[in-house]
């Protein structure tokens, strides 16, 4: 307690108390901060970044389209998995990756990573994309659709041009 006090008044008199953060350090297991909302004019210079057909993506349409997975997918970094894994990060990502989420056997050895062709396929009709997975969710038949929640996946998912480049590279050819 003695130091906590020496340490306000040092942090009082170097004229700190006024800036509203005077939370204690958090104790336990340090958790990495979570990487910064990107503004929603970062957002539209990322969307103009992706290539075609994703650069003219419908972001708000993209939203309203995503609202049909929101029942079972959080797209927040660290989010909780729910009926199905958390998506934050999940492009480049191998699919069924996620250590904590429960996939089915076909999702776990898919041998491929998630990147916006997949993910195309995957939404169109996930049930013949990868027969005997456990998404229980007939597909969006429309492309538009499909474009939009790609692209507003890409810039709300923590996308990396890189991470993409990488993806590319790592992504073993279905069998
Ligand atoms: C009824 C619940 C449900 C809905 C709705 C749903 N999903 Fe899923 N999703 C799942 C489940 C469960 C899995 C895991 C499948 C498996 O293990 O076979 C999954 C897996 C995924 C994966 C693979 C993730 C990984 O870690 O490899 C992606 C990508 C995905 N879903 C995207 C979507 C999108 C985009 C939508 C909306 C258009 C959607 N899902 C709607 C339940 C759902």
């Amino acid at each position: 307690m003695r130091n906590i006090s020496i340490l306000s008044a040092v942090v009082v008199s170097m004229g700190l108390s006024g800036c509203g953060d005077n939370t204690p350090p958090a104790t336990g297991t340090p958790k990495a901060p979570p990487p910064p909302a990107l503004t929603e004019a970062e957002k539209v210079a990322m969307l103009a970044t992706l290539p075609a057909p994703y650069s003219a993506g419908d972001l708000e349409n993209g939203r309203r389209v995503f609202a049909r997975c929101r029942s079972c997918h959080t797209i927040t970094p660290g989010g909780p998995n729910m009926t199905g894994p958390n998506l934050y990060g999940v492009f480049g990502r191998a699919a069924g990756s996620d250590a904590k989420f429960s996939y089915s056997h076909a999702m776990r050895t898919a041998g491929f990573s998630w990147d916006a062709d997949k993910l195309d396929h995957w939404l169109q009709n996930p049930r013949t994309f990868l027969p005997g997975n456990k998404m229980t969710y007939p597909g969006l038949p429309d492309a538009t659709d499909r474009r939009d929640v790609i692209a507003f996946l890409k810039v709300e998912t923590g996308f990396k041009p890189e991470t993409a480049k990488a993806a590319a590279s790592a992504t073993a050819p279905l069998s």
